[in-house]
């Protein structure tokens, strides 16, 4: 069985733990006030689940995520996380994060800064233009499920969507497109990290993140993608 390791026990953090326990993966979630804030959610979960602290949930993962904003000074499990293939879905945002000036003058993507904080993982952009929450304002009952549990669809359905993926490391981005896969979702491969700028947020595939996109359209929002500076 695969575990994967989930730090960040948020909007996507959560949504991402059912998504992939429904998919058969087992799951240990982290957040950052300890295992015991976790009780409810892991209990929903199911058995499937359990709550750590973020250096036991490193550990114990195959694969990991990052659910949660880049800051300079993040605490990382940085050594547990070592080897490990680890998604960061986040998505830079002035409002919330500040100026990060390397991202701003396109120096480095912000999942390049990522990768430096954690030098021995394969760091991976993915999850980062796909809604972990209810779809505002709701117009159907449908709309209350995060997209991604209401856009996954078998492989060969005409409505199946795809998700985008950034790396330096090969062998992270055939993990990802493999659960993906498992996820419901087809994947476009946009390597490497210094190239994940095409799907930031404001980006014409990222405005998709509520009903999605498919694979050719995704392909083609990639190319239209403009660098804005400062
Ligand atoms: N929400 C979406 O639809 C969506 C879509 C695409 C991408 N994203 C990206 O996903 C990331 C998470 O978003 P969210 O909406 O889930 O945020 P959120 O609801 O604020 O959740 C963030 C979670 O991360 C935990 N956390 C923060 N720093 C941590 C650390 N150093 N170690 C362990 N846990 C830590 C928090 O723990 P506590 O609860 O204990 O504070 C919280 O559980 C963001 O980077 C966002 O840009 C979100």
């Amino acid at each position: 069985m695969t575990t994967f390791g989930i730090i960040g026990s948020g909007q996507a953090g959560s949504a991402l733990a059912r998504a992939s326990i429904a998919a058969g993966y087992d799951v240990v979630i982290a957040n950052s006030r300890g295992p015991q804030t976790l009780r409810g959610l892991v209990s929903e979960l199911g058995p499937r689940a359990r709550a750590a602290d973020a250096a036991e949930a490193a550990a114990a993962a195959d694969f990991a995520i990052l659910a949660f904003p880049y800051t300079p000074n993040s605490r990382l499990p940085v050594e547990q996380l070592a080897g490990k293939v680890v998604i960061d879905n986040n998505n830079y945002m002035v409002w919330r994060d500040g100026n990060l000036p390397d991202v701003d003058a396109g120096l480095r993507t912000i999942h390049e800064l990522r990768q430096e904080q954690i030098p021995a993982s394969k760091v991976v952009k993915a999850f980062t233009h796909v809604q972990f929450h209810a779809r505002s304002p709701m117009r159907v009952a449908s709309d209350a499920i995060p997209a991604v549990l209401r856009l996954a669809r078998p492989a060969g359905d005409p409505d199946r969507k795809a998700l985008v993926v950034s790396s330096d490391h090969p062998d992270a981005v055939e993990l990802v497109t493999r659960f993906y896969d498992d996820l419901g979702f087809d994947t476009v491969d946009n390597s490497p990290l210094s190239e994940s700028w095409r799907s930031a947020p404001g980006t014409p595939m990222w405005r998709h993140h509520v009903d999605g996109q498919s694979r050719e359209e995704l392909i083609r929002n990639l190319q239209r993608a403009e660098r804005s500076l400062s």
